[in-house]
């Protein structure tokens, strides 16, 4: 028995002390998880110089085995990551230079940023690079990179890793040489595959993720200009097409949800929400993005995040198109994707501030 407030409260302090002792916490007690993603914005114009700072000092190999800057989202503090979810980071690679194989749990990919004659080995299978192409290497599967051309290389690689990691499941590989053997005729998935409505009868691919490599941007571009002469697309995402697995219809990598999208000179789309941090890489254009009433203006190679239920509308200066990614293909199954549109003021937001990108 209490006899007042004072005693009260010291047998409540005796007692949460003997929660913690126990290796527990009272859930009354708990304060909302404040790490969370921000809106931001990365320019290219930025990390370019430091790329190329980076070739001098640091050299790809056993040691520094990719030589790669991470975006690191200012919301989520030690966590290293662009999302909550999914890395977004840059990766150089000067001629001549090979990053060495190796495999891990986490899925990759690559959206070429500038540079060719560069490859990925994925498998046993060559496919050159070339910018705005889309390169796969899903899980546990052998990769190298090598440089074989003239110039800097870059791209942006996503990567799931953060997902891996909360689910305590990383597991990497070195292989025991730097390059892996070519077992296959240069980009044969693009063949066997590409086609899309005609699947090869007897290769058997027991995998969940796409069996294509390299999804050329010269064709993705083709797609989305011929639509363009039809189409406005989606009210909120304009003409945005999915990456898929041509044996499945489903998402090129099981974990990531990859997409193109094409907005018209002066297109404005309307504003939505929906659950599932994406990431935006500008390929080509223009413009500007309001998430969550802040202004982000956009230029080519810049890459912005749109945190999950963030409202978000694109404005295009001129005809851009962006790659984006997200954590749909995870969020779905498990019934946490959820959308909504917003219904003021014209389906677009007041913007109240404008992002000042650079360095802090
Ligand atoms: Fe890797
Ligand atoms: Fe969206």
């Amino acid at each position: 028995m209490t006899s007042g407030d004072g005693s009260l409260t010291e047998e409540l302090d005796l007692f949460y002390e003997e929660v913690r002792r126990h290796n527990s916490s009272p859930l009354w007690l708990q304060e909302r998880q404040t790490v969370k993603t921000v809106p931001f914005l990365w320019r290219y114009d930025d990390f370019r110089p430091l790329l190329m700072r980076a070739t001098e000092l640091v050299p790809v190999g056993r040691q520094a085995e990719r030589r790669v800057l991470v975006f690191a989202n200012p919301g989520l503090e030690g966590k290293q990551s662009a999302t909550s979810t999914l890395l977004a980071n840059l990766q150089i690679i000067m001629p001549g230079e090979v990053a060495p194989s190796h495999r891990h749990t986490a899925s990759a990919l690559r959206l070429i940023v500038e540079g060719s004659g560069a490859y990925t080995a994925v498998q046993g299978e060559k496919s050159y690079m070339d910018p705005g192409d889309f390169v796969t290497t899903p899980n546990w599967t052998w990769h190298d990179h090598g440089h074989e051309g003239q110039g800097p290389m870059v791209w942006l690689d996503g990567l799931d890793v953060p997902m891996v990691m909360t689910f305590e499941a990383q597991f990497q590989e070195q292989y025991s040489e730097d390059k892996q053997p070519i077992t296959k005729a240069n980009d044969a998935s693009m063949r066997l595959f590409g086609a899309g409505t005609l699947r090869p009868t007897w290769i058997h691919h027991d995998s969940v993720h796409s069996p294509l490599i390299n999804y050329k941007f010269a064709h993705v571009y083709d797609v989305l200009t011929t639509l363009a002469k039809e189409t406005d697309g989606s009210p909120f995402d304009a003409i945005t097409l999915e990456y898929t697995n041509p044996l499945t219809g489903g998402p090129a990598l099981a974990t990531i949800g990859c997409f193109a999208q094409l907005l018209k000179p002066g297109q404005h789309t309307k504003a939505h929400r929906h659950t599932g941090g994406t990431i935006y890489h500008v390929i080509e254009g223009k413009g500007y993005s309001v998430i969550a009433g802040k202004r982000f203006d956009w230029g080519r190679k810049d890459t912005f995040v749109v945190p999950s239920w963030a409202w978000h509308e694109h404005v295009a200066e001129v005809e851009s198109v962006l790659f984006v990614y997200n954590d749909w293909p995870v969020l779905q199954p498990l019934g946490l994707f959820r959308e909504e549109p917003y219904t003021e003021r014209d389906g677009h937001q007041e913007v109240t501030e404008t992002f000042v990108a650079g360095p802090a």
